[in-house]
């Protein structure tokens, strides 16, 4: 085996005390998707857009790694071929793990981004509407984070890896969100083995040929160690 494709979602975050979207009393229960994570929701309220990702910044950047970042960390340290992660995750948990080679598709809370010129600069912890690009000086900062109706990053390079994986892992992540969703048909069809790691089956669960159910904290460890030693 030659090359390992990874998708993680905000499962692998969760025993880290990072909320996730759609469980019960999750993200999404207690904000509107519209109101804070659509580019109509900004332009419509950028305070309280920018407020809401001051307070996922601060709270992910006292957040620590887990067991389950620590084992993918892990695997691409020692891992006899290429690994490849790809995160739905705006957190910086995998690179505070020791990650190398992270692809941020969904963006990242430590990044800025000029809605005017599309420059990309490292976030202020605490955001403010109408903040200055320090490119073109435009008052049009705003989180670096794709929101719904936007096209996510890298999507060329991560269909090219994709489909050169021998095995794709998807942890902790809903299915609900394409393209992220459809990675997994895609390795397939490529023929890449393929397994999820979730507390339930995902909605995509039955494209997966094996499925590991528990915390990631616990279930990741023991497949890296597999992997390595086999
Ligand atoms: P969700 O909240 O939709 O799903 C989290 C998944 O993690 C669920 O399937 C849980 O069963 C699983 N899970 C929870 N705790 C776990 C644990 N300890 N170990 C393993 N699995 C666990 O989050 P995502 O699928 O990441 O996008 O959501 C995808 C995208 O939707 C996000 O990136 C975000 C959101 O809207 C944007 O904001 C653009």
């Amino acid at each position: 085996m030659q090359k390992i494709v990874l998708l993680t979602g905000a499962g692998i975050s969760a025993e880290s005390g990072l909320g996730t979207f759609r469980a019960e009393g999750g993200l999404w229960a207690q904000h509107r998707i519209e109101d804070v994570a659509t580019p109509e929701g900004f332009a419509r309220d950028p305070k309280l857009v920018v407020e809401f990702y001051n307070a996922r910044r601060a709270q992910a950047a006292a957040a620590e790694p887990n067991a389950g970042h620590h084992a993918l960390a892990r695997l691409e340290a020692d891992f006899d071929g290429e690994v490849v992660l790809v995160t739905q995750n705006v957190d910086d948990l995998h690179e505070k793990a020791g990650m190398k080679r992270v692809m941020h598709m969904h963006g990242a809370l430590t990044g800025a981004l000029c809605g005017a010129c599309d420059h990309r600069w490292p976030a202020n912890m605490v955001m403010r509407p109408g903040d200055g690009c320090p490119k073109c000086a435009a008052p049009a900062a705003r989180p670096d984070i794709v929101w719904f109706g936007e096209m996510p990053y890298d999507m060329e390079e991560i269909y090219e890896h994709l489909a050169q994986a021998d095995l794709f892992a998807s942890i902790g992540t809903s299915g609900n969100v394409y393209p992220a969703a459809g990675f997994v048909a895609e390795a397939r069809r490529h023929g890449a083995r393929t397994i999820e790691f979730n507390l339930e089956p995902s909605a995509v669960g039955s494209d997966f040929d094996d499925i590991r159910i528990g915390s990631a904290s616990q279930t990741l460890p023991a497949w890296v160690a597999e992997v390595l030693g086999g």
